[in-house]
């Protein structure tokens, strides 16, 4: 593939730095100091340019490009006016080392949306400083390590986790040099309260567990099985990638958690995917707030006398929690995915329960068009559901088993091919516990339009010749590669030859 470095552009176009070899104004800076030649710029003039990043950005899927039902991930529409808020001077052009009377405004944000935060998820205190969900469970972790140390419970030294958690569950637990014990799911995909009864003990740290489950299944009996984790002297902790199938419906600490995470950049509409930026806070109960990251944004209400007598009456600040673990991230977290949550949330307020019903609403329908259709319209159609209960939460899972034993196409194949009709892929192979998994989780920002489309275009898919799935995709830049080896030899960077 060509890059714009084999570009032959206008000459000498482009670009207008100074020539380290000639230039005056660099007289101040040593010979050592200098480049020996000139950078190897690409030579193309400002249209050129422009159209280099467009097609580029053209060359890979987004949500601002198509329909992306990847489940557990949440990948909904980004608020453009979040984009707006986000780039006022006030935020855009602050260092995170200003002094706190030159950032007030960023302050006032970051407390109002730890206490935002706080609410919406039956909480007391919240910190915005990890960065991805999967920082949060390991600093939420490190609290409740830290917890069960000052009340000389140090010796609980093991975390449970359902089989159907997501993997960076257990990775951050072992992290924080926890063993885990991992639990069957019920017949149901429910949790089996027996296993937990034989699973809990007085060297249990805690559980995670996320609700609804991987399967996009509501664990009813949520409040028993935090009982049973409780009295056994545990911890609950929530992992809160599932989030938008229940807020403002409950919380988790209506239902017995202790702690837990938020995905700013699934449920708040912060943009993600490619790795980043994210934010992963977390939101405690009370006995678990001091053992919080450092610093929190704090407020006091200014006085009469105070000289700082400005904005809204109170006087933000950075606060350091009475038995911190620390820091876990540089800068107090990613500020500008903490923004973008908070206009979102602010935008909604209350309304974003309407957000939860209409995307679990979604998913139930365009699981019923998909079932609906395996079961009849298609002709390699005669699928199990891979999650038992009738009706799901946000996401739903798919067993394409059947379908491989019967013409060798597997869930990846049909994955590929999706991609060729102009979709991302649903999650794949996730939850483990679904054989030949696909997961799909739809969101609150698509239309009916877009679902019935997506759902017609997936059962056209299963009824294709076989030999298209397999070799799919058809059509995209790059056609399907050697997954190991791409993962294997990563070349990050362009080598001149
Ligand atoms: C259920 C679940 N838990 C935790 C995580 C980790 O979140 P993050 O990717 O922000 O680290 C994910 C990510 O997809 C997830 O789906």
């Amino acid at each position: 593939m060509s890059t714009i470095f084999d570009f032959n552009g206008a000459p000498s176009a482009g670009w207008s730095q100074p020539d380290p070899l000639t230039d005056d104004p660099l007289s101040g800076i040593g010979q050592t100091l200098r480049r020996a030649s000139l950078p190897r710029w690409p030579r193309a003039s400002e249209p050129e340019l422009v159209r280099h990043y467009t097609l580029l950005s053209q060359k890979n899927f987004g949500i601002d490009t198509g329909f992306y039902p990847l489940g557990s991930c949440t990948m909904k529409h980004n608020p453009r006016l979040n984009e707006r808020i986000v780039q006022l001077p006030g935020i855009d052009r602050i260092h995170p080392l200003q002094p706190e009377h030159q950032v007030q405004g960023l302050l006032a944000i970051y407390f109002e949306m730890q206490e935002m935060l706080s609410i919406c998820a039956g909480m007391d205190a919240v910190t915005l400083q990890p960065v991805a969900g999967a920082q949060g469970e390991f600093t939420a972790i490190r609290c409740i390590q830290e917890y069960h140390r000052a009340n000389g419970q140090g010796h609980r030294d093991k975390v449970i986790v359902p089989d159907s958690a997501h993997g960076t569950n257990p990775a951050s637990a072992s992290m924080c040099g926890y063993e885990i014990i991992e639990i069957p799911s019920g017949e149901d995909g429910r949790i089996d309260l027996e296993a937990l009864r034989s699973a809990v003990g007085d060297d249990t740290a805690a559980m995670m567990i996320t609700n609804p489950s991987t399967l996009g299944v509501f664990e009813t009996d949520i409040a028993e099985a935090a009982r049973i984790v409780h009295e056994a002297g545990g911890q609950m902790y929530y992992d809160g990638a599932n989030f938008n199938a229940i807020l403002g419906k409950t919380d988790p600490g209506i239902m017995g958690f202790d702690a837990v995470h938020y995905n700013l950049h699934k449920t708040f509409s912060q943009p993600h995917g490619g790795g980043g930026p994210g934010s992963g806070p977390i939101g405690v109960k009370e006995h678990l707030s001091e053992f919080l990251p450092s610093p929190l944004a704090s407020r006091r209400a200014i006085t009469e006398d105070d000289p700082s007598g400005v904005g809204d009456g109170y006087w933000y600040f950075w606060e350091e929690p009475k038995s911190t673990i620390g820091k876990v991230q540089q800068w107090n977290g990613n500020a500008g995915a903490v923004v973008r949550a908070w206009a979102f949330y602010r935008r909604y307020g209350k309304e974003l329960e309407r957000m939860s019903e209409h995307a679990v609403l979604n998913a139930n329908y365009l699981r019923h068009r998909i079932t609906q259709g395996m079961a009849g319209e298609a002709e390699n159609a005669t699928f199990e559901q891979g999650a038992p209960a009738n009706v799901v939460k946000h996401e739903f899972t798919l067993n394409m088993t059947p379908m491989k034993e019967k013409n060798g196409v597997t869930a990846k194949d049909v994955a590929k091919r999706l991609l060729d009709f102009g979709y991302m892929a649903p999650t794949l192979y996730f939850p483990q516990i679904v054989p030949e998994c696909l997961m799909f989780e739809p969101t609150e920002t698509e239309s009916k339009e877009v679902l019935d489309k997506f759902a017609d275009d997936f059962l056209t898919i299963l009824s294709e010749d076989p030999e298209i799935l397999k070799s799919a995709p058809h059509t995209t830049p790059v056609k399907r590669v050697d997954e190991v080896l791409a993962a294997r030899q990563l070349i990050l960077k362009y080598s001149y030859e």
